[in-house]
């Protein structure tokens, strides 16, 4: 009888704890539904289709070639902004304000050849950088893709709870409604030169100091996505200028170097630097290919071409790359230095895919040494048609919408 009264007692005692323990699970799995990031939890269960308030995300396949397919006209997701809509826009991307006529540059969209890109969610990609920093640190193309990653950014955040300042060699864009900064470090050869002060550089005779990064990096350790590129300032010459000794000598002293050999220099120290500073756990690092410049008409046969000036429609013959002088000798250095590294790097190949948009230039609807460029300037191309920059929206949008798909797939 005692005994059988024991029992009775024990699995009551068990039934109150299992009903206890019940109640604690449940009301732990709702904290972590409404406190914990449920569209983490989402993701792993449906490994490449996830909801973000309440619209479907699909992620390409990770084994999805993104930067081979077409330029497809779509002028409904595109643009992904208006231009008048970003205040942010500096003077020398906007083409349209700048008098520019035909804005159909603005309506192309990339389409990987197996796969598509996701629908950019600017709320999306504020989630993912929550409390943190992402930097573009580099020349002035990371410069135009900063401009448009600050656009594409902007229109989700509250007015008054974004701002710009400049410090130095940076421009911050402040996300104070979701403690992020969106950054852009000017340092045109990635490496030490005498072109590094921002507003005031040398646009001949530049000398690179390939073995050194100015302050160590300082500027750049514990930003959380840090995006590099270095380019357009190489193709001045077949040779880059390489410091002898200091730049406090007088006359300051120089080797030529031919160009792809001292940009494996350089993009060595630089690789040493994410070697010695990167922890991967915290931090995302990508490289952007180089970004191409179309100042020969004759190279996409147009006889009555100037430039890249008369040009409203990209390369529409995708059946073989274009050939507009970019120097692949340099993407391969990259490819081949980032390889070997321990430090997981996403190099971002938008080389070819921006060969073919020969119409997405400022052309003459930009800026010089800061001024707009005056009527009289803007008839005459032929000296004054700016080849090397991109209109906003345009072109690097999409270099940000493939950055996008690289960062909501992988953080
Ligand atoms: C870069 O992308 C283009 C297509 O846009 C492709 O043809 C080329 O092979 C790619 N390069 C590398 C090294 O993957
Ligand atoms: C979009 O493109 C279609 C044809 O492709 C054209 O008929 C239409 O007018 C365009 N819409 C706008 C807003 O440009
Ligand atoms: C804001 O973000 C920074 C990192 O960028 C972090 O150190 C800081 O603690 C964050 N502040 C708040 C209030 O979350
Ligand atoms: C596309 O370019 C290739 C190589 O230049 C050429 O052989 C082909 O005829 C071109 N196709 C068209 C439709 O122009
Ligand atoms: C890159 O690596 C490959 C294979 O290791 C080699 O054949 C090629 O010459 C290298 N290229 C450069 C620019 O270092």
């Amino acid at each position: 009888m005692k005994h059988g009264c024991s029992i009775s007692h024990k699995s009551k005692s068990y039934y109150q704890v299992l009903v206890l323990g019940s109640l604690i699970l449940i009301l732990l799995f709702k904290w972590f539904i409404y406190k914990g990031d449920f569209r983490e939890v989402a993701r792993t269960f449906f490994l490449s289709r996830f909801n973000f308030e309440d619209e479907e995300v699909n992620l390409p396949p990770k084994e999805c070639d993104l930067f081979t397919g077409n330029w497809v006209l779509d002028n409904k997701t595109h643009p992904l902004y208006k231009e008048s809509e970003c205040e942010f826009l500096s003077e020398q991307v906007t083409c349209l304000r700048n008098g520019r006529q035909d804005s159909v540059y603005q309506n192309w969209r990339w389409q990987p050849k197996d796969c598509s890109l996701p629908k950019f969610r600017a709320k999306l990609l504020l989630e993912k950088i929550r409390g943190k920093r992402l930097m573009f640190a580099g020349d002035s193309l990371n410069r135009n893709q900063w401009e448009s990653m600050v656009c594409l950014l902007q229109s989700a955040v509250s007015p008054g709870k974004k701002s710009l300042t400049k410090s130095g060699s940076l421009v911050i864009f402040n996300i104070e409604e979701y403690n992020s900064t969106v950054e852009f470090y000017w340092a045109p050869f990635l490496v030490e030169s005498n072109s590094d002060n921002p507003w005031r550089h040398s646009i001949k005779d530049r000398i690179i100091k390939p073995e050194s990064i100015k302050n160590g990096g300082d500027d750049w350790k514990g930003v959380d996505f840090l995006i590099f590129n270095t380019y357009i300032w190489w193709m001045n010459t077949g040779n880059m200028k390489v410091l002898r000794g200091s730049f406090d000598a007088d006359p300051v002293e120089f080797d030529e170097i031919e160009r792809p050999i001292a940009y494996r220099r350089v993009v060595k120290t630089w690789a040493n630097w994410v070697e010695a500073n990167v922890d991967p756990k915290k931090t995302s690092v990508y490289f952007m290919s180089m970004a191409p410049i179309h100042y020969r008409s004759s190279d996409w046969n147009n006889p009555d071409g100037i430039k890249c000036a008369k040009e409203t429609l990209p390369l529409m013959n995708m059946s073989t790359p274009p050939n507009v002088g970019t120097d692949y000798r340099l993407f391969s250095v990259v490819a081949n230095v980032t390889q070997s590294m321990k430090v997981p790097v996403y190099y971002l190949n938008i080389s070819t895919l921006s060969e073919y948009r020969k119409d997405a230039h400022t052309s003459v609807y930009t800026t010089r040494q800061g001024k707009l460029i005056t009527p009289e300037q803007q008839a005459d191309p032929e000296t004054f048609a700016d080849c090397i920059h991109w209109c906003l929206p345009g072109l690097p949008d999409t270099w940000n919408e493939l950055l996008y798909t690289h960062i909501i797939s992988h953080s």
